[in-house]
C-alpha cells in the first residue's frame, strides 16, 4: 500500500513520500524516496504501525524507536497534551470568530426539538455536557477514547440529574447502529470535516437519517473555505502560534504551534502537524507532542446537493451562530430535515 506520510524531524521537519508495506501489530519497512533533507534522505527506516484500509493508526503505549523523526499520531488519537489542553485550547480559538456562540445555538435548537439529542464526534463533551445541563437528554458519540475519556471526567462535576440524562458511547460516525431515534442530531465545530472522503461522508448522513425521529433535525457546522489559504502544496502556515495553556495534569504551561502545512487541492484536505510543547519551571521546552490534523473542506454548493442526494431537506443556512445568512469564509451551518418521499 503506498500512504503519503510526513515525518517532522526534531530540528530538520521535511516532507517524504514512502511506499510501504505491512499489516496487524508489529514492523512495516518503507524506503525513502522523497526529498528530505539531512539524514533521511535515500535511507532506509523501519516504522511500526497498524494498517486497517485506508487509515493508519499507531500503538499509542508501545515505544517504538523511530530512528530519527519523532511519532506523529493523529489528532486526538493520543491521550497527551492535545486532548488535555483541548478545553482552553477550543475556547481561546473560537473567541471573536464565527464559531462564537456555538453552544447557546444548540441549546436553543434543542428546546424545539422533542426527544433525545446525539452528537456525533462530541469530543469531551463541551456542547453535549451544556445541553445536558439545559435539561436535554443526550447520546454523545466519538471516535477517540482519550476525548470521551475527558468528557466522562466530568460526570463527577454535575449534579445526579444532569448526570443521568448524559451517556457516552465511543463509535464511527461514518456508520453506527444505536438502539433509539433522535429528534436532533448535532455535528458541532467542524467535526463532520474529519471525514475525509466523500463517500463516508454520504455514510455518515445516511446513519444520521436512520437514527432521526419523525420531524427530526440535523445540524451540521463546518468552516466555509477562504481560497487565499487554500493554494496548492507546502506553505507556511496562516496562524502559527496558536497560543498556550495549562496541562491540568502537570500543571504546566503547553504551548501550541502548527509547523507544518500541506494543502491537497484534488482532495479537499490539508494536513497540519501541531505541535504541542510542554515547559518546564524554567519557561524551556521539556518535551513535545506533534499530532497530524487533517480536515475536508466543503464548498457551499457542493453541500447543500450532497444533502440534498442524502435525502434531506435544508430548513436553515446561515453563517454564524447568531442566525446571520451564509457568508463567504465564516461558518456554514445547516439545518436539515428528511425531505419527505416524493
Ligand atoms: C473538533 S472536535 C469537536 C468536539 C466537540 N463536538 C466540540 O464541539 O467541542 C472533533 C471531534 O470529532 C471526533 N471525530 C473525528 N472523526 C470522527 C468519526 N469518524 N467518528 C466519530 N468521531 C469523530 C474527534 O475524535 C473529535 O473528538
Amino acid at each position: 500500500m503506498a500512504l503519503p506520510f510526513e515525518l517532522v524531524g526534531r530540528d530538520q521537519p521535511g516532507q517524504v513520500g514512502g511506499a510501504w508495506s505491512g499489516d496487524g501489530w508489529g514492523e512495516a519497512s518503507g524506503r525513502c524516496c522523497g526529498s528530505v533533507a539531512g539524514r533521511l534522505a535515500g535511507s532506509w527506516w523501519t516504522i511500526a504501525g497498524k494498517i486497517h484500509g485506508p487509515r493508519l493508526t499507531w500503538p499509542a503505549a508501545r515505544d517504538y524507536a523511530l530512528p530519527v523523526a519523532e511519532r506523529i499520531l493523529a489528532f486526538y488519537e493520543r491521550d497527551g497534551l492535545n486532548v488535555r489542553t483541548y478545553d482552553q485550547r477550543v475556547e481561546q480559538d473560537i473567541a471573536g470568530t464565527s464559531v462564537e456562540g456555538d453552544v447557546a445555538f444548540y441549546i436553543e435548537e434543542a428546546k424545539r426539538s422533542p426527544g433525545p439529542v446525539l452528537e456525533l464526534g462530541c469530543g469531551t463533551g463541551r456542547v453535549a455536557w451544556a445541553l445536558a445541563a439545559a435539561g436535554a437528554e443526550v447520546v454523545g458519540l466519538d471516535l477517540s477514547r482519550p476525548m470521551l475519556d475527558r468528557a466522562e471526567a466530568k460526570r463527577v462535576d454535575v449534579p445526579a440529574e444532569v448526570a443521568a440524562r448524559m451517556h457516552f458511547q465511543r463509535g464511527d460516525m461514518i456508520d453506527f447502529t444505536l438502539d433509539r431515534r433522535f429528534g436532533l442530531v448535532l455535528i458541532p465545530y467542524r467535526a463532520f470535516q474529519a471525514l475525509t472522503d466523500p463517500h463516508d461522508q454520504r455514510r455518515c448522513l445516511a446513519a444520521i437519517r436512520r437514527h432521526l425521529a419523525a420531524g427530526g433535525r440535523l445540524i451540521l457546522d463546518l468552516f466555509d473555505p477562504r481560497l487565499n489559504l487554500l493554494a496548492p502544496g507546502r506553505a507556511a502556515p496562516s496562524s502559527p502560534d496558536r497560543g498556550s495553556a495549562r496541562d491540568p495534569l502537570s500543571g504546566r504551561t503547553v504551548t501550541m504551534e502548527v509547523v507544518s502545512r500541506e494543502v491537497d487541492v484534488r482532495a479537499q484536505c490539508f494536513h497540519e502537524v501541531w505541535r504541542f510543547t510542554e515547559l518546564d519551571d524554567h519557561g524551556e521546552a521539556a518535551r513535545h507532542e506533534d499530532d497530524r490534523l487533517t480536515l475536508r473542506w466543503a464548498y457551499r454548493w457542493e453541500m447543500r446537493y450532497l444533502l440534498e442526494l442524502s435525502g434531506y431537506l435544508i430548513e436553515a443556512e446561515y453563517s454564524d451562530f447568531h442566525r446571520s445568512p451564509p457568508a463567504y469564509g465564516n461558518e456554514q451551518v445547516y439545518v436539515a430535515r428528511v425531505a419527505p418521499a416524493r
